[in-house]
């Protein structure tokens, strides 16, 4: 399902090569982010327990990372664990970690060869040992592969984030390594976990929930924004096509206006 505003209404019947067609490829987004909402709706909509949504969930970030790499998208950031959702209950949250670790196990081959290089962001610390040591592994072995970064937020929160990043900074003013001049919006991005990466140019959100729920405050400044109600299992490769070709109308202008922008 596609909503109104989205821009890409009425090409939903279009088949996939017809939709790829559509796409320049030379002004793909280098960084998508997502936030895979919609799982425990999605299983309810089944009389299945929400664990066997996030099952499912799985078959999508498989699709996309798929797609991705065949249009040549850089770097895909996922959602997949807030500091909030510590909130939920015991089961749910031991089984979404159990899943985690078997994610990472299953994949780390799969990675490899296609040249994906896993990467974290958020605080690594709160999660279990099982989890952290195959977070270390599959980070390790794959950190010289090219192709695409598949980043996956664990235990993340932007404010979480952006108070660590300048509580380390307000370490190192303290130690004389810093002096208060050198502090700039690069300077400080340093200090975030995703150090090295761009900021996104996409986010999309299923499941109809309009918010940002506390995801890359600070890196979607000037992100556009796209939200379905489609939930995350359904949301595959015609999906994720019908958001970057809406992502393609869209006009990024950064503060200047729309004659300055196609005068460039
Ligand atoms: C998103 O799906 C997955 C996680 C937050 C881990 P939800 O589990 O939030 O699904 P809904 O929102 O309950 O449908
Ligand atoms: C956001 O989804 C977090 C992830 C997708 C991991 P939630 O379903 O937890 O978000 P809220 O709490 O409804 O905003
Ligand atoms: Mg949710």
């Amino acid at each position: 399902m596609i909503d109104e505003q989205t821009g890409s209404q009425n090409m939903e019947h279009l088949d996939e090569g017809e939709l790829i067609a559509l796409i320049d490829k030379d002004r793909l987004p280098r960084h998508v982010a997502f936030i895979m909402d919609g799982n425990g709706r999605w299983a309810r909509d089944r009389y299945l327990p929400r664990i066997a949504g996030h099952k499912q969930g799985i078959e999508s970030v498989r699709d996309i990372i798929k797609l991705s790499i065949e249009l040549g998208i850089k770097v895909l950031t996922f959602y997949a664990f807030s500091v909030e959702n510590w909130r939920r209950p015991e089961d749910e949250v031991n089984a979404l970690m159990s899943l985690l670790e078997s994610y990472l196990q299953n994949e780390l081959r799969g990675m490899m060869e296609n040249g994906i290089r896993f990467y974290t962001i958020g605080r690594g610390n709160e999660l279990p040992e099982s989890v952290r040591k195959w977070i270390e592994k599959v980070t390790n072995e794959t950190r010289d592969n090219k192709k695409l970064t598949l980043n996956m937020a664990l235990s993340y929160g932007g404010r979480a984030e952006i108070t660590d990043a300048a509580k380390a900074m307000a370490q190192d003013l303290k130690n004389n390594k810093v002096s208060i001049e050198e502090i700039t919006e690069e300077f400080f991005a340093r200090y975030l976990n995703t150090n090295g990466l761009p900021d996104p140019d996409l986010m999309i959100r299923t499941s109809g929930e309009a918010r940002i729920s506390n995801f890359l405050l600070w890196q979607m400044a000037y992100t556009e924004l796209h939200f379905t109600k489609t939930l995350w299992p359904d949301f595959r490769r015609h999906e994720m096509l019908l958001a970057l070709i809406d992502y393609q109308r869209r006009e990024r202008r950064f503060g200047r206006t729309s004659e300055q922008v196609n005068r460039r």
